[in-house]
């Protein structure tokens, strides 16, 4: 098989609907001018005249169905209409951009425009012309799902030496759950085998598609303050500045800033007691 048949494979596999593509069709409002003739079934047409709407993940290769038929020996263009650019026509890239690129596999009927590792940019109709006279055209609109990450919790944490401090992020809005979340103390990156006996979670809900990453400190020491960052491998890192409190006195203050779900009340006592701390040292 070649590369470039195989691609085209894997293009067909994902319009036939893999969880990382989504794929709605609707009926497109203007007809084609099959108004019937003899003419029917020998000129082109386009399999379809509908929106297609495919919504990609950002980083993602996304793949533009065209579904032409009868084609003769017609061209099939690909053109960006937000600025009318021409992308392709039939195998020939007409875009200085080699993300784009355009298969057709024999007996298929589908051309295809391959768009690899998508930017928010991207997003818009893209439209499918098979050179007839007049014009048949079919549109794409291409959505791009740019997911987030959030902090759970507060960006500072205050926490007693000696307790159990559990970090967390949540990557939401991904089509599919991140490769991998790496987890930094400072510049360095934290791995499993570490020597604090520190851990690293991953969890995906298949529901929601959003993934929670938690790095477990099981005895917060002093020398462990920092910054903790979350750095999953399809969006955006975070970071908590982590406190650790060296107090024997104000500990029920502490504590409660310390479970991570505190008010803010207690998390400003904290700021306090960790201010009178910092002056007392
Ligand atoms: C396709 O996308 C458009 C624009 O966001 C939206 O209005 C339409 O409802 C979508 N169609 C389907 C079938 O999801
Ligand atoms: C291909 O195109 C030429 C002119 O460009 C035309 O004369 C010929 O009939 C076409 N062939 C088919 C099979 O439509
Ligand atoms: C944590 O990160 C912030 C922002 O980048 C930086 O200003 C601060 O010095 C860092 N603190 C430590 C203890 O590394």
């Amino acid at each position: 098989m070649s590369p470039e048949v195989g691609q085209i494979l894997v293009a067909v596999a994902l319009f036939l609907g893999s969880d990382a593509i989504r794929i709605d069709t609707i009926s497109h409002g203007h007809q084609s001018r099959r108004s019937g003739g003899t003419d029917v079934f020998s000129s082109p047409f386009l399999a379809e005249h509908r929106v297609t709407n495919i919504t990609t993940q950002i980083g993602t290769h996304a793949y533009l169905p065209c579904k032409a038929r009868q084609l003769a020996n017609k061209s099939v263009s690909w053109v960006r209409v937000r600025d009318d650019h021409i992308l392709t026509v039939d195998r020939t890239v007409f875009i200085a951009d080699d993300r784009f690129q355009s298969f057709y596999v024999e007996g298929t009927g589908m051309w295809t425009l391959q768009l690899k590792y998508v930017q928010a940019r991207d997003a818009g109709i893209y439209e499918c012309q098979v050179s007839t006279e007049p014009k048949v055209s079919a549109r794409v609109h291409l959505h791009v799902v740019v997911p987030r990450t959030e902090l759970d919790g507060e960006p500072n944490r205050y926490v007693k030496a000696g307790s159990k401090v559990i970090i967390r992020c949540v990557v939401r809005g991904a089509l599919e759950p991140p490769a991998y979340v790496f987890w930094y103390f400072g510049l360095e990156q934290i791995f499993t085998d570490n020597r604090y006996g520190w851990t690293m979670q991953t969890d995906s809900e298949s529901e929601t598609h959003n993934t929670i990453a938690s790095l477990i400190i099981p005895s917060a020491r002093k020398r462990d303050a920092g910054n903790y960052t979350c750095n999953p491998s399809n969006s955006d890192a975070v970071t908590v500045l982590l406190h650790v409190i060296n107090v024997e006195y104000s500990a029920s203050a502490v504590k409660s800033a310390a479970s991570g779900h505190g008010s803010v009340q207690s998390e400003i006592v904290a700021i306090i007691v960790a201010a009178l701390v910092h002056i007392q040292t």
